[in-house]
């Protein structure tokens, strides 16, 4: 069955500072979309690409279809529609516009500009072999602890206080793309359209929703090159990463 992928382009990247949609960001002179949509051709998985962009917005649509104009018929569709106030809302107003019989879904975010075609191909294959969702990942190099807001006398001292430490050898941090059945991922979608705002806040990426109907989610290896863009600092990283691979 014909394989599609999601790409999210609605954040606002506040956290850039750049006042402009993250997705519309300068990497080496191109829009961070325009290297995540480079790299989700070169990668060759997808039959369409179904891309959302912030509501309202014109310059990431018109970028979209002059990025179209540039291949022939045997380039995949590319399909625009307006996100949503949070990832899931845009993620959902993507799934909506698959084409009817798509069998397997990539959700891979804009912000991440230079993920390797084999990490695509790593999550692909996990499909292919029969997981119904399967995410990449790397291992985590800093500890991680739990914290919460000190209360009382204590906060005289410092305003946070730790409250656990996990086993970082379990740990991983996630990347995209997301690899998943399409009807587990519209299935897990629309129950978490249903969750209170308060929960729904907390969805950080799709694979939850899936953990959540106690559907097993599979891992591959990622790629640190494959970072997410968010602040400053990851840009200058970005521009230095393929600086070097240039050369
Ligand atoms: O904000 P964060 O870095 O977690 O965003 C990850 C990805 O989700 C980005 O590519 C961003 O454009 C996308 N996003 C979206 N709609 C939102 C918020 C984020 O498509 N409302």
């Amino acid at each position: 069955a014909p394989t599609a992928v999601v790409i999210v382009a609605a954040g606002s990247g506040t956290r850039l500072g750049y006042g402009m949609p993250k997705a519309l960001v300068p990497l080496a002179g191109a829009p961070l979309l325009l290297h995540a949509l480079r790299g989700v051709v070169g990668a060759g998985v997808a039959r369409q690409i179904c891309v959302a962009v912030p509501p309202g917005d014109s310059d990431l649509g018109g970028l979209c279809r002059s990025f179209a104009e540039e291949f022939g018929v045997d380039a995949p569709v590319i399909t625009v529609v307006e996100g949503g106030a949070t990832r899931a809302d845009s993620v959902r107003s993507a799934l909506a516009a698959l084409a009817p019989g798509t069998g397997h879904v990539l959700v891979h975010d804009a912000a991440r500009p230079l993920t390797p075609a084999d990490v695509f191909a790593r999550v692909a294959e996990a499909l292919d072999r029969g997981a119904r969702a399967v995410i990449p990942a790397v291992p985590v190099v800093d500890t991680i602890k739990s914290t919460a807001p000190t209360e009382g006398e204590a906060s005289a001292i410092a305003g946070e206080i730790v409250t656990g430490t996990a086993v970082r050898e379990q740990l991983r941090a996630v990347q995209t793309p997301q690899g998943f059945d399409a009807a587990t991922l519209l299935g897990a979608h629309e129950q978490a359209a249903r969750w209170p705002a308060e929960q729904a806040a907390g969805i950080t990426d799709d694979a939850m929703l899936v953990e959540s109907l106690g559907t097993p989610v599979y891992v591959v290896p990622g790629d640190l090159r494959s970072l997410k863009i968010t602040t400053p600092m990851d840009l200058h990283l970005a521009e230095t990463l393929l600086a070097t691979a240039g050369a």
